[in-house]
């Protein structure tokens, strides 16, 4: 029996066993099987969640891209490891093989190293979904520099606040990006952002559009030339397992984004480990994940895990829907895709367009479909399973968050049997509890609680750049001794879980992560508006899409509210980036509120919903009139 390879679900049952009765022997066989070290560890495990401090592999010498390239040097140069889509469908694709990635990564760390940059030094990456993303990330990770992706659609105050959190020295960025029609000026955005961050010492600019740019002298020199000159060969720096690798922020309930920080050797374990299994990815496969790198699932499924795999991993630089809806049925034609990975927010954006569009495409090469970043309902999965798996090809539902590095409650293909809108059963080594409000664990079957995960998993993120405290507030605080995810989940009658949504003001909107204070606080800035609060409502495409209830410092008719939802969102925008637009903007006298002053979101999220029916005991409220106007003027 391989543990390394499940492949029928009694086997997952035996692992599963195996893995949680002794987690340590358990990983420590995997990782000694299939990665190369320096030195191995001295120790495979300590933890405590009370301090919290969680070590992996304690001791152990490796570098992760000597795992991600050069081992696979001897056998796979010259299969290609990253396969690039452009955005425009009549620009030829791009195979780099794994030689080809390997000279690439080496020029682009010696670059880094000719810029100053060393171990241990934050380097913040805000590009579009071109190669030099992933030959960014991975020229960090070869000379030990920390990098600090930042999704390309934030805005210069969203990137600037996070390359002041963790100090970057630097930011790589293209002159511009194309999505779909738009071309963006992505340099233009960086510039501004810079305004604010007096720690930065360089930007190495990708020309990508070739559009006109302010270059600072001193500070910003275009990358293809310093790449040119520079040697291909450049040594590994020996990392410490624990050492950091990367740090990406996500959005809290409250206050700044955390950046959640990432070390070493667990990582890579575990997204090698997961990659293998959730995808069964096989020697000849093309594997696709549709997400961004700017997000968690583009780091672990689209670099880390796959490439420590020796996969073929597809980069698409472009947009669903151009040049029109059936790009991604075209571009899996036209690779010959086998295991599709995407979220369920494309897919039900997918379902309204005309069939016409999946059919005029061979489909047939797809092996497993994957679904990821927020619940998926029952008619999407069917659309999914039905039009674009033929009902041949497993959808794997995958549960996990940027916190937890690699996928946690997932099918395995071909040996755990789906059930539609549950993520199913825990991945090896996942121990999953269900808790009440009181603190107790729920066991048994057929019973919902609070998410939360008994026992430390190899990828775990160790801690919040900066702020450890509020790393324990946030995750080991609510339950003794345990991991709290910040979902709730239910688990049926032969222990399948389905994950039921956040249980705190985190709203996911088309997949992505929106804390409610920061939309807020962003709201707040604009002169006119007194008080603010974001709930979210049940969207058909997006999930959940957002509400805004404001009130205004002068009421009264003299202000044009049409104009001021405009404002509002453009603020938005400025603060945060398009994607935490509001979807409706109701003005208020007021917002209700408990007697200490807190904002009882209940009541607005049941309004918004138009759940109000039942809306719970309202006479402790301060002022509890305002209930009544804000349910009659409800959009
Ligand atoms: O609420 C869960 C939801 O996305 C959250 C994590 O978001 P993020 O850190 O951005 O990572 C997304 C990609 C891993 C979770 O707390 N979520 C993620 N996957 C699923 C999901 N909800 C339901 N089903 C899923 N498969």
């Amino acid at each position: 029996m391989s543990n390394y390879h499940i492949k029928h679900l009694e086997e997952y049952y035996q692992v599963y066993r195996k893995s949680v009765r002794n987690p340590e022997l358990f990983w420590e066989e995997v990782a000694e099987e299939h990665f190369l070290w320096r030195k191995k560890w001295d120790n495979v495990l300590s933890w405590d969640f009370k301090k919290p401090e969680i070590k992996w592999f304690e001791g152990a010498k490796l570098n992760i891209t000597e795992n991600c390239i050069d081992r696979h040097l001897t056998t796979r140069a010259n299969k290609t490891a990253i396969l690039f889509e452009p955005n425009n469908p009549n620009e030829p694709a791009q195979h780099i093989t794994y030689k080809q990635l390997h000279e690439r990564v080496g020029k682009f760390a010696n670059v880094l190293k000719s810029k100053g940059i060393g171990k241990g030094d934050r380097v913040c990456i805000y590009l579009p979904m071109i190669p030099e993303l992933a030959v960014a990330l991975l020229a960090c990770a070869r000379i030990g520099a920390i990098h600090s992706v930042v999704f390309a659609g934030f805005s210069a105050t969203a990137l600037s606040t996070r390359i002041n959190d963790c100090d970057a020295k630097m930011v790589i960025t293209s002159d511009g990006s194309y999505r779909g029609d738009k071309s963006i000026d992505l340099k233009g955005i960086v510039d501004d952002a810079l305004k604010s961050c007096p720690g930065v010492q360089s930007v190495l600019v990708v020309n990508r559009t070739n559009r006109t740019i302010q270059m600072k002298d001193g500070r910003d020199v275009w990358l293809q030339p310093l790449l040119d000159e520079a040697d291909t060969n450049c040594e590994p720096e020996i990392m410490d397992a624990e050492d950091p690798l990367f740090i990406l922020y996500t959005s809290g309930s409250t206050g700044m984004p955390k950046g959640m920080m990432h070390s070493t050797a667990g990582y890579m374990v575990y997204t090698a480990y997961t990659f293998k299994n959730v995808f069964q990815y096989k020697e000849e496969d093309i594997y696709w994940c549709t997400a961004d790198i700017g997000w968690i699932t583009g780091h672990s499924y689209i670099v880390y895990g796959p490439l420590a795999n020796g996969a073929t991993t597809v980069m698409f630089e472009g947009v669903p829907s151009y040049p029109d809806f059936g790009r991604f049925w075209e571009v899996v034609e036209k690779h010959k895709v086998t295991q599709f990975y995407t979220a369920p927010t494309a897919i039900r954006a997918l379902a309204k367009q005309g069939m016409e569009f999946i059919e005029k495409h061979d489909l047939s090469s797809l092996k497993v479909l994957g679904t990821v970043g927020e619940p998926i309902n029952e008619e999407a999965w069917h659309w999914y399973n039905d039009n674009v798996g033929k009902k041949k090809s497993p959808i794997v539902d995958t549960w996990w968050q940027t916190e937890t590095g690699g996928i946690m409650i997932t099918p395995i293909p071909f040996a755990t049997p789906t059930k539609p809108t549950y993520a199913t059963l825990p991945f090896i080594g996942i121990q999953p509890a269900l808790m009440d409000e009181q603190g107790n664990e729920i066991k048994g079957n057929q019973v919902d609680g609070r998410l939360c995960i008994k026992f430390p998993w190899p990828s775990i993120a160790r801690t919040i750049w900066g702020n450890h405290q509020r790393y324990k507030d946030t995750y080991f605080s609510a339950f003794e001794n345990m991991y709290f995810t910040g979902d709730g989940a239910l688990r049926d009658e032969v222990g399948y879980y389905r994950i039921t949504g956040r249980v705190d003001d985190v709203i996911i909107v088309s997949g992505h992560n929106l804390g409610t204070a920061p939309i807020e606080d962003a709201i707040n800035e604009h002169p006119a508006v007194s008080e603010s609060a974001i709930v979210g409502f049940p969207h058909d495409v997006k999930g959940f899409a957002l509400y805004g209830y404001v009130t205004l410092k002068e009421t009264g008719e003299s202000r044009d509210h049409d104009n001021l939802r405009k404002e509002i969102n453009q603020v938005i925008t400025e603060h945060i980036g398009p994607i935490a637009k509001l979807d409706k903007i109701q003005f208020t006298s007021g917002l209700p509120k408990t007697r200490s002053g807190k904002i009882m979101r209940r009541i607005l999220r049941k309004i918004a919903c138009k759940e109000t029916d039942n809306l719970g005991d309202t006479s402790t409220l301060l002022n509890p009139e305002v209930v009544q106007e804000i349910m009659d003027n409800a959009l």
